[in-house]
C-alpha cells in the first residue's frame, strides 16, 4: 500500500556508523595512541589525571574498544567465563553476584552458563570461553572427577573450582565443608527426637550429594552408640523444586512412615513442603523437613525452614580474589579456601 501523499516524511537513512579510533581518541585526550592503549590494558600503570581524562575522551568521542583486534593481538579480553550446575539454583546465581560484585570493580564482566550436570554442555561452555580469550574461569565441575578440566591447566588459563575441592593443588578451589553440613542436618533432627528419617538426596555424581551423604552416615554412626536410629536414603535425579514435589508420595508410603525428612537442598525441601501441603501433612506436627543452603526464602516460607546456610555469597568473592591473583601474581600459589556450614533452626524443625 503506497504512503499517502500527504504522510509523514520518510525517515532519511541513517549515516552509515564511521568507528571512532584510538587515535581520535588520542588526539582529544592531548596523549599518544599507547597512553590511550595503557589506560584500556593496563590502567594501573596510568597516573590517575591522565587516566581519567583519557576516559572522559572514550566518553564524548564514544569509542567503543574491538576486543577481536585486541585478543587476536594475543590480548586477553576483560571478561570472566562462570560456569555453575545450575542457574536455576538461587545459590548459585548468589555465589555468581559475589564473584561478579568483586570482578567488576577491575573492569570485568562475567559470562554465565549452567551445565545441569551435563559433561558435554560443560566441555562447550569452556572451549567457547577459552575462544573468546576469557582471562580465567570460575567453575563448578560437572563431573565427580576433574579431568575434563585439564585442558584448561595445561593452557594456562587461570582457574578457581566453586564450591568443589581440587584432587591435589592443581586449581584454587572454595568450598564448604558438606560432611559438616550433612552431620550438621542429621545430628539436629536425631537430638529433637526423630529416629526415623527419610534423606532425599542427588545422583552421587554430584560431589555435594556424596559428602552430604557421608556427613549423615557420620552422624548415624554417632549417635547409634546411644539410640537406634534409621535413615532411608531417598533418591532423586536432580536437585529441584519438581523433584521434590514428585517425592512426597514415596515418602508417605514409607513403612514406618519416617517423623522427618532431610533434603540436600533447600530447592527439594520447598517441593516436598509443597507436596505435603497439598496433602494436609503438617509440617513440623506431623512431619519435620530440613534443606541445604539457606537460600534466601527459606526464612519467608510459612512454616520457615531449617536449613544449612552456605555462605553464597562470600564463596563468589573469595573465588574471584583467587582468580585475580593467579592472573596477576607470578609468584601465585593454588590454595583452597574452605568455610564452615552453620545450621539454621526455623519452624519447620522446631519439636
Ligand atoms: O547443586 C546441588 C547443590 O550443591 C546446591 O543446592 C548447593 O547446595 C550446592 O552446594
Amino acid at each position: 500500500m503506497s504512503p499517502k501523499k500527504n504522510g509523514p516524511e520518510p525517515i532519511a537513512p541513517a549515516a552509515p556508523w564511521v568507528p571512532v579510533t584510538i587515535r581520535d581518541v588520542a588526539k582529544v585526550a592531548g596523549v599518544s595512541t599507547g597512553t590511550v592503549s595503557n589506560v584500556l590494558n593496563r590502567p594501573d600503570i596510568v597516573a590517575e589525571s591522565t587516566r581519567r581524562r583519557v576516559l572522559q575522551a572514550v566518553e564524548s568521542t564514544g569509542f567503543i574498544r574491538n576486543t577481536q583486534a585486541h585478543q587476536l593481538r594475543g590480548g586477553r579480553s576483560q571478561t570472566v567465563g562462570v560456569v555453575v550446575l545450575d542457574v536455576a539454583n538461587p545459590f548459585f546465581t548468589e555465589m555468581f553476584r559475589g564473584a561478579e560484585s568483586r570482578l567488576q570493580t577491575e573492569g570485568y564482566v562475567l559470562m554465565l552458563a549452567s551445565t545441569d550436570g551435563s559433561v558435554e554442555r560443560e566441555a562447550n561452555f569452556v572451549r567457547a570461553m577459552e575462544e573468546h580469550r576469557v582471562e580465567g574461569v570460575l567453575i563448578t565441575p560437572a563431573a565427580a572427577e576433574l579431568g575434563a578440566l585439564a585442558g584448561l591447566r595445561t593452557r594456562g588459563v587461570p582457574t578457581v573450582l566453586l564450591d568443589r575441592k581440587a584432587t591435589a593443588d592443581e586449581f584454587c578451589s572454595v568450598t564448604v565443608d558438606d560432611v559438616r553440613g550433612g552431620e550438621l542436618a542429621a545430628r539436629h533432627l536425631f537430638e529433637t527426637g526423630h529416629l526415623e528419617l527419610a534423606f532425599v538426596n542427588g545422583p552421587s555424581s554430584v560431589r555435594q550429594c556424596r559428602d552430604r551423604r557421608q556427613g549423615v552416615r557420620k552422624a548415624v554412626r554417632s549417635v547409634s552408640k546411644t539410640k537406634k536410629v534409621e535413615v532411608t536414603e531417598v533418591s532423586v535425579g536432580a536437585l529441584t523444586v519438581r523433584h521434590g514435589e514428585d517425592v512426597v508420595e514415596r515418602i508417605l508410603a514409607m513403612s514406618p512412615r519416617p517423623t522427618a525428612v532431610m533434603c540436600a537442598n533447600d530447592l527439594l525441601a520447598l517441593g516436598v513442603l509443597r507436596g505435603l501441603a497439598s496433602r494436609g501433612v503438617r509440617v513440623p506436627d506431623d512431619l519435620a523437613v530440613t534443606g541445604y543452603d539457606d537460600l534466601i526464602f527459606g526464612s519467608m516460607l510459612s512454616p520457615a525452614l531449617t536449613s544449612v546456610r552456605q555462605p553464597a555469597f562470600e564463596l563468589g568473592v573469595a573465588a574471584a580474589e583467587l582468580l585475580l591473583d593467579e592472573v596477576r601474581n607470578p609468584d601465585h600459589r593454588h590454595r583452597e579456601v574452605r568455610f564452615e556450614p552453620e545450621l539454621v533452626v526455623r519452624t519447620s524443625s522446631r519439636p
